[in-house]
């Protein structure tokens, strides 16, 4: 059986995702276009350099990951650096995602059981949009966090500008944050790959299948292609 259609589409929806999204092309759905994947990644490529070149600081449990940057001489000069180039793509990240962020009234809920709901498959998703309460909180949740630790690193970066009051708060914020951060990310990182097969190629190729968008995303579907979506 000839595969040449499907393909053919498939290309068509990729080369569409360099300048375009939310649109349907064969069975495929552009989710993030080109500018949106490059934004991504590059806030994480950041954030993993600044947190491993930061965790050798933090403690010498994770001394030996400062062999990987050439001692923990250069991780020091390094870390507020990658630390720098996080917030300013976190930054770019937030105004590039703000509009597509907006929380709804119906979505406030997330904040507390719904989101466990939603882990068990309990909760209505049928008007869930393009993103889901907890992928919009986790954006604030990211922003937020990015500018606390702008905040809190500079006050150690620059220790003899402020009170000591102050950076020793700095230190416990900083610390503070980044491991909730970190947890953060694993639970992101899961959620963006094994947990929901298919949502890694939206930041990848930047398409997803059509089924993909009516299970996880039926009002995003609806809205794109203009057709009612299926109840789980
Ligand atoms: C290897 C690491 C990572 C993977 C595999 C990953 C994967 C993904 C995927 C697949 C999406 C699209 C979800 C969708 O379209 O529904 C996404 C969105 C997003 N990612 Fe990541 N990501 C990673 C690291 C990070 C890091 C380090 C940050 C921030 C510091 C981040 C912040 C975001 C945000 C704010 C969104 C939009 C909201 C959401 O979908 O949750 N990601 N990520």
């Amino acid at each position: 059986m000839s595969t040449a259609a499907p393909d053919r589409a498939m290309d068509a929806a990729v080369i569409a995702a360099r300048t375009r999204e939310d649109v349907v092309i064969g069975n495929e759905i552009v989710r993030h276009r080109r500018a949106s994947r490059w934004i991504h990644w590059l806030v994480a490529a950041t954030f993993f350099l600044a947190l491993f070149t930061g965790m050798p600081i933090w403690t010498p449990i994770f001394g030996w990951m400062s062999s990987f940057f050439g001692g923990l001489a250069t991780c020091r000069v390094l870390h507020p650096w990658f630390g720098v180039a996080f917030f300013v793509f976190s930054l770019v990240m937030f105004f590039h995602w703000l509009t597509d962020m907006r929380i709804l009234p119906s979505e406030r809920g997330w904040l507390g059981p719904k989101a466990l709901e939603y882990m068990r498959f309990q909760t209505d998703i049928e008007d869930v949009g393009k993103y889901n309460g907890g992928q919009k909180l986790f954006f604030f949740a990211v922003s937020l966090g990015a500018l606390g630790l702008l905040v809190t690193g500079l006050l150690m970066w620059f220790p003899l500008s402020f009170p000591v009051v102050l950076r020793e708060l700095g230190f416990i914020l900083h610390d503070l944050t980044f491991i909730l951060f970190a947890v953060g990310i694993v639970g992101h990182i899961y959620l963006g790959t094994a947990a929901e097969p298919g949502t890694f190629g939206s930041m990848v190729r930047g398409t997803v299948t059509r089924q993909w968008a009516r299970l996880h995303h039926p009002g995003w579907y609806r809205e794109v292609t203009g057709e009612a979506a299926r109840r789980r």
